[in-house]
């Protein structure tokens, strides 16, 4: 037996045992006949005393110890002279009696504690050593308790997890996919899922009325804080339900999670808020309802007043700033050069001061009787700060909303402790891109139109609401779904206004339709993302510090350094050598 406890057991009503502990040395302090070490494993750090008056051999041996040697100790809990309030064993110690070095170790090339001295790139490389680190450790462990939470809850639920295969063909989740080429195919590919959609729905066509899965998707898109090139959906599909069956299901899952993970205390029910109320208050479609400082518009007001920013625009709006008077001329410059860098894109920001005499910075076009209007319009008080932007509805109400998170951050509005849920609902069941003139599904293909907007599909596609929905967490996406069309012919409908051919569509999607002839049952799900919600029940946005070995900014696996070339031989298995 290796040890008869771990480093975060021992209190003080141990004092007196025996004990035997197993773990790496964090760090040793060698006094004058005295040497102390933190002996650490996940469970915690137990602190080890060696005395040389006691056997001087220990001691010789005790004092050898490097940071991160893997030892295993025999000796004797004792009551601590000084003790450390801040951990759990900080009353005792252990004075050893039998030490084995079980491995020794490189110096680490960085401190492995909860602050430590490496940077990004060199943790990543040694990812196994940052793993070490307790900031890591409790988040893989919630990472571990949620997904036990999950299961336990879908279970109990009579839900089923069911697994699909990674080896596919290509779905259209709206990136790129990932793929694998076939060697008993030469010229055939494999396409790596972006999600398991059309799997899941052809297990509600076998009968599986309530399927889930915890399972890894990819997608090869540009990467963020919030998004990895392979993520780990809590994916999920219903049969004979509506829209309103999956809201309620999902929520109680959600509302579970925050209660008993976070201790969130979420009573009532999710608000919900359309898409086109989202984007006209946030100027978002995933809102941060923590805080106010809502939109407001006041095109009408201001334009053809003789201001040409204001009368070229087609929306001018802002955000009130409360108590934000007092800003200096540098803090407002500021903001202006946010909403001037490129990313946000707009020209300008006019501001005015809810003081005594409204100063504005366009006091020479507007009067003070018209800036009074504005304060109105805005709902302001005396003390508070307007920002107004002019442009295009579109880009305005975007750079507005970027504008009111980073205001949020700067002032302190976005509490990592405060869990703020809500659905956006109804969003457009197709978007338009302007460059090629075609329509894409906003969510996914399957998506079910509204019936009542179905008969605008020939006329009218831009308009046609979907029965989708998003759950959104303190202003991220943490999940997407939709109703989902059952109906071969409405299918290939939808399939026709993408714009494929219908060879195109039997070639790519047939087997989907084929199915919906043998008795489809309406059906309906959601995804969760699953590092994302890990991440911000944990308080954090960066989902990389939940996921136990992920990719770099650059999509690279710096520690296993992927991806790399594969020698000819391989290239020529696989019938991918390029051949002058
Ligand atoms: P969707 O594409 O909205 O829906 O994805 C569902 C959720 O997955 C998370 N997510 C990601 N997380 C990390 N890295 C990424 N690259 C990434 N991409 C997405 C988001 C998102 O809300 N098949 C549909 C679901 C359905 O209709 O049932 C789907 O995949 O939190
Ligand atoms: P300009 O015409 O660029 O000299 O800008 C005149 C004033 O209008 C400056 O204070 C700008 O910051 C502001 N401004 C310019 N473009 C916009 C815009 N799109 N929205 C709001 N204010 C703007």
């Amino acid at each position: 037996m290796y040890r008869s406890h771990t480093c975060g057991e021992l209190r003080i009503e141990n004092a007196g045992n025996k004990v035997k502990l197993a773990g790496w040395i964090q760090r040793s302090r060698v006094l004058s006949g005295q040497i102390f070490a933190d002996l650490r494993d996940r469970y915690g750090i137990t602190q080890l005393s060696f005395i040389e008056e006691n056997d001087a051999a220990i001691f010789a041996q005790a004092k050898k110890l490097g940071r991160e040697f893997v030892v295993q100790i025999e000796g004797k809990v004792l009551e601590r002279q000084s003790k450390n309030t801040n951990i759990p064993t900080g009353e005792i110690e252990v004075e050893v009696e039998t030490l084995r070095i079980l491995n020794s170790s490189k110096t680490p090339p960085f401190t492995i504690e909860n602050d430590t001295d490496g940077g990004e790139e060199l943790r990543m490389t040694y990812r196994y050593l940052d793993l070490r680190r307790s900031p890591l450790q409790n988040a893989l462990k919630l990472r571990h308790k949620v997904a036990m939470e999950v299961r336990n809850y879908l279970a109990n639920l009579d839900f089923l997890e069911i697994e699909t295969p990674y080896l596919i063909k290509s779905t259209p989740e709206g990136a790129r996919d990932f793929v694998v080429p076939s060697r008993m195919h030469p010229g055939h590919f494999y396409a790596l899922p972006q999600s398991p959609q059309t799997f899941k729905q052809l297990l509600m066509v076998s009968g599986y009325d309530k399927y889930f899965q915890i399972v890894r998707c990819f997608r090869d898109e540009d990467l963020r804080a919030d998004r990895q090139p392979e993520f780990t959906q809590i994916d999920c599909e219903m049969a004979f339900v509506e829209q309103e069956d999956i809201l309620q299901t999902f929520e109680g899952l959600t509302k579970h999670l925050l209660n008993t993970v976070v201790d969130a205390k979420i009573e009532d029910t999710f608000p919900r808020m359309s898409y086109e109320e989202a984007m006209n208050r946030y100027g978002i479609d995933k809102p941060d309802i923590r805080f106010g400082m809502t939109l407001w518009e006041i095109t009408s007001l201001v334009k053809n007043k003789g201001f040409v920013v204001f009368d070229q625009a087609e929306y001018i709006g802002g955000i009130c700033v409360e108590n934000g008077a007092n800003m200096s001329r540098k803090e407002i410059d500021k903001l202006i050069d946010y909403v001037k860098r490129p990313q946000i894109g707009v020209k300008g920001l006019v501001w005015m001061k809810c003081d005594n005499e409204l100063k504005s910075s366009v006091d020479k076009f507007f009067t003070e009787e018209q800036r009074k209007e504005w304060k109105d319009a805005a709902n302001a008080k005396d003390g508070d700060l307007l920002l107004i932007i002019a442009d295009t509805q579109h880009r305005a109400r975007k750079a507005l909303g970027e504008l009111r998170l980073h205001l949020g951050n700067e002032l302190g509005l976005r509490n990592p402790n405060e869990f703020a849920p809500l659905w956006v609902l109804d969003f457009p069941l197709l978007e338009k891109d302007d460059e090629s003139n075609r329509w894409f599904a906003m969510h996914h293909p399957f998506t079910a139109p509204k019936p009542e907007d179905i008969h605008l599909l020939e006329s009218d596609p831009g308009a046609v609401r979907a029965n989708a929905y998003d759950l959104v967490l303190n202003g991220n996406e943490i999940g997407g779904g939709s109703i989902r069309i059952f109906d071969r012919e409405l299918q290939a409908t939808m399939f026709d206004l993408l714009g494929f051919t219908r060879e195109e569509a039997e070639a790519q999607f047939g087997f989907l339709m084929q199915a919906f002839e043998y008795g489809a049952p309406p059906h309906g799900g959601i995804a969760l993302g699953f590092d994302r919600l890990v991440a911000i029940l944990g308080g954090q946005e960066n989902i990389r510090n939940f996921i136990a070995f992920p990719k770099n900014n650059a999509g690279r696996d710096l520690m296993i350094d992927a991806p790399s070339i594969l020698h000819n031989d391989q290239l020529d298995e696989l019938s991918l050598n390029i051949k002058d």
